[in-house]
């Protein structure tokens, strides 16, 4: 069974009397482990595609299967327990709080697991939490652990906000641009480090961006196209 299955996925958005697709009709399976970038235009829902993957939105139409149950109908509280225990973000700017340090910033994210239900129907059991500083050791950075966000360089910055993102031991790890704010060299070691979370510890990985060379050190790269995709297809990776 795949791990997400989108069964004719849209989302419309109604401003004024017009309304509009960001993303329209999209069936799509992704299976445990693969990683996977999704490439295509500004505009074309690149990102409208990944929150719904992390349940940050909901289709309008269509169902939305995560380890078989369907979670397009959820309402907001179902969702943030869906997020609680499946979905780590990591995004362009970071997203740290400025006031905590690395390892704060990474140990608030297991609380986030911690206040939700016990009794959630995604507590399989197995799923355990990492600790703070076993989550920054694998993303390199243990000896810069208590530093804070402006202490960091922006390379750093983005390994702690993934270290953040693996902590809960989330099943999917989605990433929105997450080298779009560096230079091409740290932005290489950012999609090193994103590969080897999928290759070596058989993470599902799914990550948005616009730039085209990204797309052979993926298993898969999809291209999405004014709100559809466009072209799906198994890539020969190259090891970054
Ligand atoms: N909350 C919203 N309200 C209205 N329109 C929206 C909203 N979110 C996204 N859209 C529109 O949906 C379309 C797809 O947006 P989306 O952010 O998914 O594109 P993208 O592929 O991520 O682009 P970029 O590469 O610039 O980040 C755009 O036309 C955008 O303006
Ligand atoms: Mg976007």
């Amino acid at each position: 069974m795949s791990l997400i299955e989108l069964k004719k996925i849209s989302r419309s958005y109604t401003m004024g009397e017009r309304s509009f697709y960001a993303v329209h009709d999209i069936d799509l399976q992704l299976n445990e482990g693969e990683f996977v970038v999704i490439l295509g235009p500004s505009g074309a829902g690149k990102s409208t595609l990944l929150n719904i993957l992390g349940g940050m939105d909901s289709p309008t139409e269509g169902d939305f299967l995560f380890d078989g149950e369907n979670i397009a109908k959820y309402k907001d509280n179902e969702l943030t327990d869906y997020r609680a225990w499946n979905v780590g973000v990591v995004f362009q700017f970071y997203n740290l709080i400025p006031t905590l340090t690395a390892y704060e910033n990474v140990a608030l994210m297991k609380d986030v697991r911690a206040h939700s239900s016990k009794k959630s129907v995604w507590n399989k059991g197995e799923i355990e939490v990492m600790r703070p500083e076993e989550a920054i050791e694998k993303v390199g950075l243990k000896e810069r652990m208590h530093h804070f966000p402006s202490q960091l360089s922006g390379g750093e910055q983005q390994r702690i906000s993934i270290a953040r993102a693996i902590a809960k031991n989330p099943r999917l790890l989605l990433c929105d641009e997450p080298t779009g704010a560096l230079d091409t060299n740290t932005g290489n070691e950012i999609l090193k480090l994103l590969q080897d979370l999928s290759r070596k510890e058989g993470r599902t990985v799914v990550m948005v961006t616009h730039n085209d060379s990204f797309a052979e050190i993926a298993d898969r790269v999809i291209r999405v196209k004014n709100a559809r995709i466009e072209s799906d297809e198994k890539a020969k990776p190259l090891q970054v």
